[in-house]
């Protein structure tokens, strides 16, 4: 490398810096691999199937047209909530058209107190609806239309503030590496924050029209694929490849 190579490379920082870089790289890994598991759970489980499809996208932004959040939810990420028979019993309930009079007739009140409100009360302190309250069960049971708009807002701006944050200080540290092409280098470094608003631009799509599921799924891909290569890089330049140069700062701190 020529004299004109910029002297902040990874590969020669200090013992310290590269812990604390490290540190950094394998906590927020490990935080993409969590939020793999939860999508996995909550939107993976829409259609009832374990592993995300496009489906999955469909019923959780633009909704089961076709049913109501409560049969969805009891065909998906509550199913294993209560026994089969139960389960079948609020499904029949709401095709007979949710009536308070047969909630308490046909034991749905008590399976809601035996199956659901240890999670769906205000006691709970979980942030689900309150099914203690029957105004809460027969609106999960109107149809399912996906998310609302207002829970749309919220995980939108907590996602653009949070990852936004993850990916300055990944990329910060990825723009130390040394054996990337510039444009590449860039290219990489630039990728998550398009795919971010693509892909958060896609929920609301999606909740217009189910055909925009497919972008959501590039969206969150690409975003993944950027995180894996600098993530790679950066570790690489950190422990395996050799040090450019040793500047008189660094010989320092290593010793
Ligand atoms: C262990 C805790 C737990 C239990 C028990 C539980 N739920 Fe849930 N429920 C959740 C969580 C967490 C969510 C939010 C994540 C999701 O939608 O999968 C949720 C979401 C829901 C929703 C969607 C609410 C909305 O507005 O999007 C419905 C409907 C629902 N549950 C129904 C039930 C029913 C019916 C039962 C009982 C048979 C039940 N749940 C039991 C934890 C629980």
């Amino acid at each position: 490398m020529g004299k004109n190579q910029h002297s902040i490379n990874l590969s020669s920082q200090g013992t310290a810096l590269k812990s604390l870089f490290t540190g950094y790289l394998v906590v927020v890994a490990i935080g993409y691999l969590m939020a793999i598991v939860q999508i996995q759970f909550t939107h993976g489980m829409a259609d009832g199937k374990l592993g995300l499809s496009t489906d999955d996208i469909v019923y959780s932004y633009y909704g089961k047209r076709s049913g109501s959040t409560l049969e969805a939810k009891l065909n998906g990420s509550m199913k294993m909530m209560a026994p089969e028979e139960d389960r079948l019993k609020i499904i029949n309930w709401v095709h007979k058209g949710a009536t308070e009079k047969s909630f308490h007739d046909n034991g749905i009140r008590r399976i809601m107190d035996d199956s659901c409100i240890v999670c769906h009360s205000a006691a709970s302190g979980m942030p689900v609806p309150d099914f203690t309250k029957f105004e809460n069960i027969v609106h999960v049971s109107e149809t399912d239309t996906g998310a609302s708009f207002s829970s749309l807002a919220r995980v939108s701006h907590i996602h653009l503030f949070g990852i936004a944050f993850i990916f300055m200080f990944v990329g910060l540290i990825f723009s130390l590496a040394t054996g990337i092409p510039v444009v590449l280098k860039s290219t990489v470094i630039v990728m998550p924050y398009i795919f971010l608003i693509i892909d958060i631009a896609s929920w609301w799509l999606t909740k217009l029209n189910p055909h925009f599921a497919w972008l959501v799924i590039i969206g969150g891909g690409t975003m993944a694929l950027s995180f894996a290569f600098m993530w790679i890089v950066s570790m690489y330049e950190m422990w395996i490849m050799p040090r450019i140069h040793e500047d008189d700062r660094d010989a320092l701190l290593d010793e």
